[in-house]
Order: C-alpha cells, then sequence, then structure tokens
C-alpha cells in the first residue's frame, strides 16, 4: 500500500481557501491518492500522468469515483502539456509532482527495484516501454563508467570497489546475485546504517529512468503551462533531485541574473513565479513515525505571477 506523502501540507498550499482551483495536473499519479485528496478537497478536474502502467490501473480505481472530473494518462509528465492541450486546457491552476519511486512499484519483487527480494534487475517505470534495464547498464558499461553512475546518482562511498566486484561477477541478471555481490565488496562498517547495496540500487534506478534529467526537463515546462496565480508542488526524496529544483525556482524567481558588477542589466530575464516559503517543508514527526519513507521528503512550492 503506497501512502501519500506530505498530505496535508500538498492540500494547504496547492488548495488554499482564498482560490479557485479548477483544473490541476498531478504528473506522478502512483496510486492516486494525492490526486484523490485534491478532487475531495475540491480540484474541478485533476489529469493524472504516470509512466507505470500499473499505477495507472491502480489510480482508475481509486480515481473512479470521480468521473469525469478525473483524467488518466499513461505517459511521461514530460508529455504534460501534450495531455493538457488534448483536454483543451491552455493552462492550469496546480500541479504537483511527487517524484520516485511509490511503495507498491518498490514491494513488488518483479520490478527489480528491492534487494529485498531476487527477481530480475529491471528498474525500469514502464517495463513495456523499452529502453535500458538495470541488467543491461551493470552488464555492459565499463569499470569506471559503473563507478561514475554510482557516485554521481547514489553518492556510494565504495563506487569504485562495488564496480571492480560487478565487472568480475558478471553475467549479474538478479537483484539477488547483484546484492550479494556488493555485500561481498563492501568493507565492514560498525556504524552501518543502510545496507551496502542501498546507494547503488538508488543509482541505478536513477540512470535506468533518467529521473534527473527528466526533472530538470519537466521544471521550466510545468512553470510554462501554469495560470498566474497557479501554483506548482515537488516532493523529492533525495539530495540531488532537491538541488535540481531548488536551483529552478531560484532562478525562475529571480529578476535579473546579470553577474552583480555589470553596471546596467543585460540579461532580459524576469521572475516568472515566487518562493512560498524560504525552506523546504518536511514531514513532522508523527508523519514520519506513521510511514517512514516520509523522512526524506522535501516539498517545495511556487506560485506563478
Ligand atoms: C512517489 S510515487 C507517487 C505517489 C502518488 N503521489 C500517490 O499519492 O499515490 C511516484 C510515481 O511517479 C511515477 N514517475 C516517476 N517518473 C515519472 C515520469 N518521468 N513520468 C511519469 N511518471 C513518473 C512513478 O511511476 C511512480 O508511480
Amino acid at each position: 500500500m503506497h501512502v501519500s506523502v506530505l498530505l496535508d501540507e500538498v492540500l494547504a498550499y496547492l488548495m488554499p481557501a482564498d482560490k479557485s482551483v479548477a483544473r490541476v495536473i498531478d504528473g506522478t499519479l502512483g496510486a492516486g491518492g494525492h490526486a484523490a485528496a485534491l478532487l475531495e478537497r475540491g480540484a474541478g478536474e485533476v489529469l493524472g500522468i504516470d509512466a507505470d502502467p500499473v499505477a495507472i490501473q491502480r489510480a482508475g480505481e481509486v480515481l473512479r469515483p470521480f468521473g469525469n472530473r478525473a483524467h488518466i494518462a499513461h505517459d511521461s509528465y514530460l508529455q504534460m502539456a501534450e495531455h493538457a492541450a488534448a483536454l483543451g486546457w491552455s493552462g492550469v491552476d496546480a500541479i504537483l509532482l511527487d517524484l520516485g519511486v511509490s511503495s507498491m512499484q518498490f514491494d513488488t519483487p518483479e520490478r527489480g527495484f528491492s534487494f529485498r527480494f531476487d527477481a530480475p534487475l529491471d528498474m525500469r517505470f514502464d517495463p513495456a516501454g523499452g529502453g535500458t534495464t538495470a541488467a543491461d547498464l551493470v552488464n555492459t558499461l565499463d569499470e569506471r563508467e559503473i563507478a561514475d553512475l554510482f557516485y554521481k546518482y547514489g553518492e556510494d562511498p565504495d563506487g569504485r570497489r562495488h564496480a571492480r566486484a560487478i565487472v568480475q561477477a558478471r553475467p549479474l541478471h538478479t537483484t539477488g546475485e547483484l546484492a550479494r555481490v556488493l555485500e561481498k565488496a563492501s568493507p565492514r562498517r560498525y556504524d552501518e546504517k543502510i545496507h551496502p547495496a542501498t546507494r547503488a540500487f538508488q543509482a541505478l534506478r536513477i540512470a535506468v529512468n533518467d529521473e534527473l534529467g527528466a526533472v530538470e526537463r519537466v521544471l521550466p515546462a510545468a512553470i510554462d503551462l501554469l495560470n498566474p496565480g497557479g501554483r506548482f508542488a515537488v516532493i523529492s526524496f533525495h539530495s540531488l533531485e532537491d538541488r535540481i529544483v531548488k536551483d529552478a525556482f531560484k532562478l525562475a524567481a529571480t529578476e535579473c541574473i546579470c553577474p552583480p558588477q555589470f553596471p546596467v542589466c543585460i540579461c532580459d530575464h524576469h521572475a516568472s513565479v515566487r518562493l512560498l516559503h524560504k525552506k523546504p517543508i518536511i514531514a513532522n514527526e508523527a508523519e514520519i513515525d506513521a510511514n517512514p519513507r516520509s523522512r526524506s521528503a522535501k516539498l517545495r512550492v511556487i506560485e506563478k505571477l
């Protein structure tokens, strides 16, 4: 079961009492928890998008009670403008992205996201959509490329050691095989809080789905699609993603981006949004106790000028 993270906070920011919210895009529909709550709170219509066909099916059941107020598209959130246009929407009042994997995906062994199970090394959000699997990456990249990938996307302190062990042990076909190789290649640390395979698995998942590239590209596109006064909320789950969101929001909220030593402005850059809070919004202790996944969640929200 997937429990929607920072739900009260998302509703408070996207559905403030003084705004009428007619059209909403949920670009990471998942099990439909946030979308259903937005519709219950009075959003006129929600367009929900997800790359994962299983999520689409589940969300379809969850959103059925809302009839034609809920529109569902199986696609990447990068196509949100096209799906909005197909509904005749030239702009929207709110957009939500709740990034990363859902518990539904993580807890389904055959998706290959978790080393808790032994299953094929897949990790694609859309398994029928073609593209590279985690098995393709570990079996074809050279040692340096694997080490760089683990370092860049997983901040894996044992990335180099892990890469060497993988190259020596391959071909690798399952999550269990990979987890055992990583475990054997990891030095014992007495203060270890996370499993030695955690960071490498995160790195592979991010690479397989080009998660950071997608976030970079969707942010300006989503801002463009907002009506004046419309709000955009993004929940991220690790620092690499949060940095991209933070920097893109800051840039969009900045009037002039000329170097400070320039006597006059020549950049022609204008702020298109305002930041609605200074620090990222995080889960309170009660939510973290009830749903440990929320511990690493960070919410950032902007409003279109
Ligand atoms: C954390 S879950 C969302 C959970 C949802 N908010 C809920 O309340 O149930 C993230 C979802 O985003 C989807 N996703 C990730 N990247 C995507 C992309 N580029 N395009 C569309 N969906 C994507 C995943 O398939 C997953 O279902």
